[in-house]
């Protein structure tokens, strides 16, 4: 199978002197790669139950229920390997190629192994004019790792994300499920610190939801803050 990404490529025509915009594509090829497997399925006996009970029952087709198929297998491993989706495809009766072009088209699934505590930094336009480099830098530095990068130890990936619709107070970033607005090199920091020792004091692992930072000055949980946030609502960084 080859995977392809596409690029919006800005082409001029010289003949008509009008920018033309073309659709590139990048090729790899994987016809040949080998998919690391496992002896245990991904998608178990129980989570299949569990889905034909609760989830294939609202969908006209087992088609419709990939995406909760698919979220199903990221909340319970943290990720989504290759075997996964095909597992996911041979149950819902579709090809792996189905299940690989909708779960490589949303950003929510990860497809290859996250940290245990995922930082995400805005680079949409509002937080690139308030500087949110100057954010992704600060944890780049401290981790030692470049975005899309995990730490060796498995304790944090730094990635870059489109508008989180934090944009009253860019740069925004979120910690697993903490909202941060106005961050700071120095903020970023102190979270990242304040995490390290809150594992180191035994509540490391498992999939993290960024309770321990929502109730660190400036952070909130997405549910504590209904709504619009006034600004000003969290304190700056
Ligand atoms: S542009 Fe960064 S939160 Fe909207």
């Amino acid at each position: 199978m080859e995977i392809r990404t596409p690029q919006t490529t800005p082409l001029r025509a010289l003949a008509t002197g009008r920018i033309l915009l073309a659709m590139a594509w990048i090729s790899k090829k994987s016809g040949t790669m080998s998919v690391p497997r496992r002896a245990e399925p991904y998608l178990t006996a129980e989570m299949k139950d569990r889905l034909t009970r609760d989830v294939l029952t609202r969908y006209e087709s087992r088609q419709g229920a990939l995406l909760p198929t698919l979220h199903e297998v990221q909340h319970t491993w943290g990720w989504i390997p290759w075997q996964a989706l095909e597992e996911v495809a041979s149950f819902l009766g579709l090809k792996p190629a189905d299940a690989w072009d909708t779960a490589s088209f949303y950003e929510e699934f990860w497809l290859q192994p996250k940290g245990n505590h995922v930082i995400a930094v805005c680079r949409s336009i509002a937080c690139e004019v308030c500087d949110h480099k100057k954010v992704t830098n600060a944890v780049r530095a401290k981790l030692g790792i470049e975005v899309g990068e995990t730490t060796d130890d498995g304790n944090f990936t730094l990635v870059e994300l489109e508008c989180l619709g934090l944009c009253e107070g860019a740069p925004a970033c979120l910690v697993d499920e903490a909202m941060h607005l106005c961050a700071t090199p120095d903020s970023i920091s102190k979270a990242i610190d304040h995490l390290r020792t809150h594992d180191a004091h035994g509540h490391a692992h498992g999939h993290a939801h960024g309770d321990e930072l929502a109730g660190l000055e400036g952070w909130a949980k997405p549910a504590s803050v209904p709504g619009k946030m006034p600004p000003g609502h969290l304190a700056k960084g």
